[in-house]
């Protein structure tokens, strides 16, 4: 038997190396990577600009990267388009929350699955009895998701009525929608008072232990430290260190790159 055997590591459930993105002559994102391990709550975070919400529209193609690659699940997704990639398993929330003020909660649920549903919704709607159950198969899962994130008291009121945090939720109750693997989440806790902070982290941490994997961008080093197993730093569009929270956090490195924005 050879000396020189390496354990197979795990493979992670999304890696990206390489990844660049130039808007005019800003450098976004450049040569940056990431590894989310299954079964993770990983963190991205960063100073302001420092290519984060890029970096995730570039993983999830909601803006096709200039170069690098993704793999999901050890499969290359860089040229699938985002409900493709959403059917694969991988679906994000938006720094801003999508949700659209003049609809209602539930409406806003179901236009979440319409769009991670992509062609498939046209078929349905070929299919007029197919349709209805799908429709009413649909529904029910809306319920028990608004249901379980707190939500249930509010499935008629317009969306716009929601209060910071609540949105917060209603998009990540969408993204739930598509039956995900792994959820990106773009700062879930910004604009959110402090009692629906930790009830989002309770709801993440439930998820995770029934088996979902979490990349989360966020700037509340408290919500990073509680729920993240591991952090990645991006600084000028770039990768400066990864590791534990309290590596990360205690890093001089990373606590020069928050300093020097300011
Ligand atoms: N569509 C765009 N067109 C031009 N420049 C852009 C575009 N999107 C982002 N940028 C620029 O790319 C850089 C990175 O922005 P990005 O929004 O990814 O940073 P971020 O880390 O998410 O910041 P924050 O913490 O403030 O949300 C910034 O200089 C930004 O101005
Ligand atoms: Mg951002």
């Amino acid at each position: 038997m050879s000396n020189n055997y390496v354990p197979m590591s795990t493979q992670p459930l999304l890696s990206a190396r390489g990844l660049c993105k130039t808007f005019g002559g800003v450098k976004a994102v450049q040569q940056a990577g990431i590894e989310v391990a299954t079964g993770s709550i990983t963190g991205l975070i960063g100073p302001n600009g420092a290519g984060k919400t890029t970096f995730f529209n570039l993983l999830s193609n909601f803006i096709r990267a200039d170069s690098g690659q993704i793999e999901l699940n050890g499969r290359k997704i860089d040229n699938l388009q985002s409900h493709q990639i959403a059917r694969l398993g991988m679906v994000r929330t938006f720094q801003v929350a999508k949700a659209l003020s003049r609809m209602s909660v539930l409406e806003n649920m179901m236009l979440g699955a319409k769009d991670q549903m992509g062609e498939k919704f046209w078929q349905v709607w070929l299919q007029p009895n197919q349709a209805r159950i799908e429709q009413r198969e649909l529904k029910d899962k809306a319920m028990t998701i608004l249901s379980s994130v707190g939500l249930s008291a509010k499935v008629n009121d317009y969306a716009g009525g929601l209060s910071g945090g609540q949105r917060k939720l209603l998009e990540i109750g969408r993204a739930l929608m598509a039956d995900p693997k792994l959820i990106l989440l773009d700062e879930p806790a910004a604009g959110v008072n402090p009692r629906l902070i930790e009830d989002i982290c309770g709801h993440i941490h439930n998820w995770r232990k029934e088996g979902l994997t979490f990349l989360i961008i966020e700037h509340n080093m408290d919500v990073i430290m509680t729920l993240c197993d591991r952090v990645w730093v991006l600084a000028e569009g770039t990768n400066l260190v990864d590791g534990t929270p309290t590596k990360v956090q205690n890093d001089p490195r990373v606590i020069e790159a928050y300093l020097g924005i300011d």
